[in-house]
């Protein structure tokens, strides 16, 4: 029998380079600082790294605007690092995802500069989309950017481009053959230097339509595509409806042509992990279907409540609607995007969270940090450094929280983590929570991850789908119950704040917090934690 391959089931941890672990005292991670601590991510028991951006950059969007994406930036090291840090990580057995960016460009990038350089409708301009502006002299249309302010930006001659996100970030025109070019050419060169897989950034975006007409509630747009604001679930999921850049037909082209690139790269397994926030949920299954990607990230735990019911619906709808096109799932708790997931729904329930997502199907992300347990970084908007708090005077405050740098050990600030000031401030309160400390503590977030990666990989990786025991709709003799049974193991997490009887069979393996009482034949789960049984 075929084994499945490596990425079917993987736990993926994303390192976000600038906040991981500095080699060269300058206060910012790079990427021999990886290297050195491949040891650590190895011993976490994930099967592979997702690396974000590394790439020349003015670092105007931590990295995600991209001046040259066949080369490292000065700050992370240089080629040869990079090539160290795979070889290291292949040597052992850890896979590596690199990040690409496919939408937009730096505006530091020489095509872009050579745009600025050239002529209204030359070819230069034509790998981008600058428009003329209307003869009122406002932009070619109304929308806004992701990042807060418009999405257009004029240059010297009276035209504009367009950019999604920052005004430093000019979406790139994937109609144009060009651009496609390039872009395999990017990919070829990271497969040639050894990388196993991609992580494909706003790959919902390349393809626009109706460029050059107004949408009829810019404001309501923009609104319902930021997740931090508050708005009505109908309204937004029928504003989410008229996007007119994102989720076009278009970009499924794009990605069957990249699923032949990939495959003719025989016996390399090269994969592919699309970041594509669409709507309505069933359009996601679209990436992940037999000629497009391999996984689709499903984004709806970085905002759900710890609740029953909400976490119920969203893992029965990815599960079964991954199903419709025979792919499995993806789980994150967190990213570099959201705020830190112990922050968002409490630490304890952050634990039991991740021990009830490491026992289902399919792939699971952790972002580096969160196996510590790590908050949210408490940070003065003098630090700050999110495009988005700038874009919107400081209204929004931006995503700079989740990327804190990590603390490693010692009992002060920086925490092992550099020599130097690190470039956001790691705040003392960290203390226990360092690598250091927590490997020394047998209760400790560190540990509970460990040993669930562990569990993980050799009781249920590749055993099938789950049978539910506990929810609104399968029993629910309680509601702040949820269970599933997959293989031989039975999970069980405890949502409420008191502690519940179970009628669980099997012995204890495993529990996020507190300890599991057996009384009258059933067992006591304790408030918010999760356990798994084994039969
Ligand atoms: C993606 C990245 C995010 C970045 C944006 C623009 O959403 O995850 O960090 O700001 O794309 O590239
Ligand atoms: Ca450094």
């Amino acid at each position: 029998m075929k084994s499945a391959p490596w990425w079917k089931e993987a736990t993926i941890y994303q390192i976000y380079p600038r906040s991981f672990f500095d080699s060269n005292g300058d206060g910012e991670g790079d990427l021999p600082g990886v290297t050195s601590k491949l040891d650590y991510v190895k011993s976490l028991g994930v099967d592979a790294i997702w690396l974000s951006p590394f790439y020349t950059s003015p670092n105007k969007d931590g990295g995600y605007d991209v001046a040259n994406p066949r080369d490292v930036d000065p700050r992370f090291g240089n080629l040869e690092d990079a090539k160290e840090l795979i070889a290291q990580a292949h040597k052992r057995n850890l896979r590596v995802i690199a990040d690409i960016v496919p939408n937009h460009f730096s505006d530091q990038h020489e095509w872009f500069q050579a745009a600025l350089n050239s002529k209204r409708g030359s070819k230069e301009r034509e790998r981008f989309h600058f428009y003329d502006a209307n003869e009122d002299g406002t932009p070619p249309n109304n929308w806004i950017s992701l990042f807060g302010g418009p999405s257009w930006t004029q240059v010297a001659d009276g035209q504009f481009y367009l950019h999604l996100f920052d005004s430093s970030q000019p979406d790139l025109n994937w109609d144009n053959p060009e651009v496609n070019e390039d872009f395999e050419q990017t990919l070829r060169f990271w497969i040639d230097l050894g990388v196993d897989g991609f992580r494909i950034d706003v790959a919902h975006g390349l393809v626009k339509e109706d460029v050059l007409k107004n949408h009829p509630d810019p404001q309501g747009l923009s609104n319902a595509l930021r997740l931090d604001v508050a708005m009505d679930a109908e309204k937004r999921n029928a504003l989410l409806l008229t996007v007119p850049y994102f989720d076009r037909q278009g970009v499924h082209e794009i990605y069957r042509k990249w699923r032949k690139l990939f495959d003719s790269y025989v016996g390399r397994d090269i994969m592919a992990v699309a970041e594509a926030w669409v709507h309505p949920p069933v359009n996601a299954t679209r990436y992940v279907r037999a000629d497009e990607l391999h996984q689709v990230f499903n984004f709806d735990l970085l905002t759900a409540e710890f609740d029953s019911k909400v976490l119920f619906d969203v893992v029965e709808r990815s599960i079964s609607l991954n199903a419709t096109v025979n792919a499995l799932p993806t789980w994150a708790l967190s990213n570099h995007d959201s705020p830190r997931v112990a922050s968002r729904i409490g630490e304890e329930q952050a634990r039991a969270l991740a021990l009830f997502v490491f026992g289902l199907p399919g792939s699971t992300y952790v972002f580096a940090g969160q196996e510590l347990g790590l908050p949210d970084g408490q940070l003065q908007d003098s630090d700050r450094q999110d495009p988005t708090f700038f874009r919107t005077n400081g209204a929004i405050k931006g995503r700079d929280g989740a990327r804190v740098p990590l603390p490693w050990s010692g009992e002060t600030t920086p925490f092992g983590f550099s020599t130097a000031k690190p470039w956001l401030p790691i705040s003392q309160s960290w203390k226990d929570l360092t690598i250091e400390n927590e490997l020394a503590d047998p209760k400790s977030s560190l540990h509970l991850y460990r040993s669930a990666l562990e569990l993980r990989k050799e009781f249920l990786v590749g055993t099938g789908g789950i049978t539910w025991l506990e929810s609104s709709q399968h029993g629910h003799k309680n509601n702040s119950l949820l269970s599933y049974s997959r293989g031989s193991i039975t999970v069980v997490m405890n949502l409420s704040d008191s502690a519940k009887e179970y009628e669980a069979t099997g012995k204890l393996v495993i529990v996020s917090a507190g300890t599991v009482e057996a009384q009258d034949g059933k067992k006591v789960i304790p408030a918010r934690s999760t356990a798994w049984f084994m039969a």
